[in-house]
């Protein structure tokens, strides 16, 4: 079941206001891995940006960044902590994202299968798009999690016809630590 924006937001902001949200605030590491397609210079989109961990590390690259996210919370600490960050409070199911637009767009942790051709039209052309998120593995470990929100296998790899993968995989992130998780990662060009 989907949930409202403002029941997706209170959830999300009920998250943010515990302790525990350090890993909210780092860039990813398929981020990091992927920095070298990144343009020196240019507009990004940050979809579902949370507390801007990845948005910061795209700001110290020296990119403009549109964050957007439906958490109050999670925008209001992003734009403390960066206040360079041009930081939105939206839910991107009712959300305008023009075409041929943004340099780079990243999408991490995020499901929203009705975006998928709005961000193939919103890169320019040369520009990047880095995703990563769940797949259904996960729910070997974490059967309450609703399988709408999960990626099956290969559905990343398929999600972009129309650019150029540069990078994907599918497999388990920290299999033996705290926070194990099942995800597929793709770094992709428009050419
Ligand atoms: C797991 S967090 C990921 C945050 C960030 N991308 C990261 O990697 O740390 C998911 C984020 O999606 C946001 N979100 C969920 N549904 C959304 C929607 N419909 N529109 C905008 N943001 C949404 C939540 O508020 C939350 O900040």
């Amino acid at each position: 079941m989907t949930r409202s924006t403002q029941e997706e937001a209170q959830h999300w902001n009920a998250r943010y206001s515990q302790e525990a949200r350090s890993s909210f605030e780092e860039p990813r590491p398929f981020l990091l891995e992927n920095a070298h397609h990144l343009p020196v210079r240019g507009l990004a989109l940050d979809a579902a940006m949370g507390l801007g961990g990845n948005a910061g590390f795209l700001l110290q690259r020296g990119l403009h960044v549109v964050g957007v996210d439906l958490s109050s919370l999670g925008v209001r600490v992003a734009k403390a902590r960066l206040p360079a960050l041009m930081a939105v409070e939206a839910d991107l199911r009712h959300f305008h994202i023009p075409a041929d637009t943004f340099d780079v767009i990243i999408n991490f942790f995020y499901l929203e299968r009705s975006l998928f051709p709005i961000f193939a039209r919103a890169l320019r052309p040369g520009g990047i798009l880095i995703f990563e998120t769940m797949t259904v593995e996960m729910r070997s470990l974490r059967p309450d999690i609703e399988p709408l929100f999960l990626l099956e296998p290969g559905e990343l790899r398929q999600a972009f016809p129309s650019l150029e993968i540069l990078s994907y995989r599918e497999g388990w992130q920290n299999r033996s630590g705290p926070h194990p998780r099942a995800v597929a990662s793709l770094a992709a060009i428009r050419l």
